[in-house]
């Protein structure tokens, strides 16, 4: 399979439909992209006390990997491996309060910052507790109320998001508050970068969202690529509501009706003025997803549902999205190409999963 994606956009042509389709190459997604990606695992208050422990699965169904976010006597959160490093049991299997997390096979002990404490019968082992016997601890990063993990120290967390913070700096994010009742999973029978390709540009508001087209000033969109992500910057039409920006910040003077920000490969932060929809877009197989809306508000800021239709928006895209996922099984479509004006957020990203694939 043709993975290579021409630097070039002019020349380039897209992914071939069979990276969409294929069981294989997603197996080489989780392996060479999923693993060494952050991903969004939760709210910061799900350990908000000394002593509080939180299990979770890392991607369900795909990555399935157990963690364990822990908070220590010192206040410092941990996103640790929940698998004992004895024979492999899982350890914690519900949130709650802890002084230690204990292994309920062999009775193996540990601190709640992951190192080993205890260990019956282990009298006369050598070398113990060598570095391996503590439980593995992944590097984790905060933004406002949001955490995040990746299972590998090769790209860090200022790599993938210092770009967006930079530009975003005078938004009060540490007043973001996670909005249960704003937000919703939903189903998406199509492969997650198809949803993701479809995110990536503007092209289609025009045909696909009447009412957002309404609302976007289309003739001043824009994109802008950076390393690790993207920036679709959404400038409202006359009369729209718009982001009061500070004199000195990047857009001053600009109406921003919205910052749709893609970071590599599944996350997606749309800041309106009310606060953040941030997007999880969660591969359940190669043909399926899930994809989160997570909704954080500022504080103090009215959420106008009326005039951000995010459900409304969404089904569009879904059902344009789903029939793109039935047309691209077609014996007779290979790949396209790009259109160099609208569609340099797709051939980025394009351009990234070729890269760590290849
Ligand atoms: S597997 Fe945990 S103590 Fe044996
Ligand atoms: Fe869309």
């Amino acid at each position: 399979m043709k993975l290579h994606i021409e630097p070039d956009i002019k020349k380039a042509y897209t992914l071939p439909s069979t990276f969409y389709r294929s069981e294989a190459v997603f197996e080489q997604v989780k392996e060479k992209i999923f693993t060494k990606s952050w991903h969004y695992i939760g709210d910061a208050n799900l350990v908000e006390k000394a002593g509080q422990v939180h299990p979770f699965t890392l991607l369900e169904n795909v990555m399935d990997e157990p963690l364990v976010l822990t908070k220590d006597k010192d206040g410092t959160t941990h996103c640790l491996s929940n698998i004992c490093t004895h024979r492999g049991n899982i350890m914690v299997h519900e949130p709650g309060e802890a002084r230690m997390l204990s292994c309920n096979y062999h009775g193996r002990c540990f601190r709640l910052d992951g190192r080993l404490r205890a260990m019956p019968g282990f009298e006369g082992v050598e070398n113990f507790p060598a570095e391996s016997d503590h439980l593995p601890q992944l590097p984790l990063a905060r933004w406002g109320p949001m955490l995040f993990a990746s299972l590998s120290n090769e790209i860090t967390f200022e790599q993938v998001f210092s770009d967006m913070q930079k530009r975003l700096y005078w938004l009060p994010i540490d007043t973001l508050e996670y909005n249960p009742t704003g937000s919703k999973d939903y189903f998406v029978e199509a492969n997650w970068a198809l949803y993701c390709d479809n995110y990536l540009e503007g092209f289609h508001v025009a045909y696909v969202h009447p009412a957002l087209n309404n609302a976007l000033d289309m003739e001043n969109y824009t994109y802008e690529l950076f390393p690790y992500c993207n920036l679709q910057l959404g400038v409202a039409s006359e009369g729209e509501p718009c982001f009061d920006i500070p004199e000195g910040a990047h857009d001053y003077g600009k109406n921003i009706y919205a910052y749709y920000w893609h970071v590599f490969p599944n996350l997606m932060f749309n800041f309106y003025p009310w606060g953040l929809s941030l997007n999880v877009i969660e591969p359940l197989n190669h043909k399926q997803t899930r994809v989160r809306f997570l909704n954080y508000k500022f504080k103090g800021v009215e959420f106008d549902q009326t005039v951000h239709n995010l459900d409304q928006t969404e089904m569009e895209d879904e059902a344009v999205v789903q029939q793109v996922q039935k047309g691209i099984q077609s014996r007779l479509y290979k790949r396209g190409r790009f259109s160099p004006s609208m569609e340099q957020g797709v051939h980025h990203f394009h351009r990234l999963i070729s890269e760590f694939l290849t």
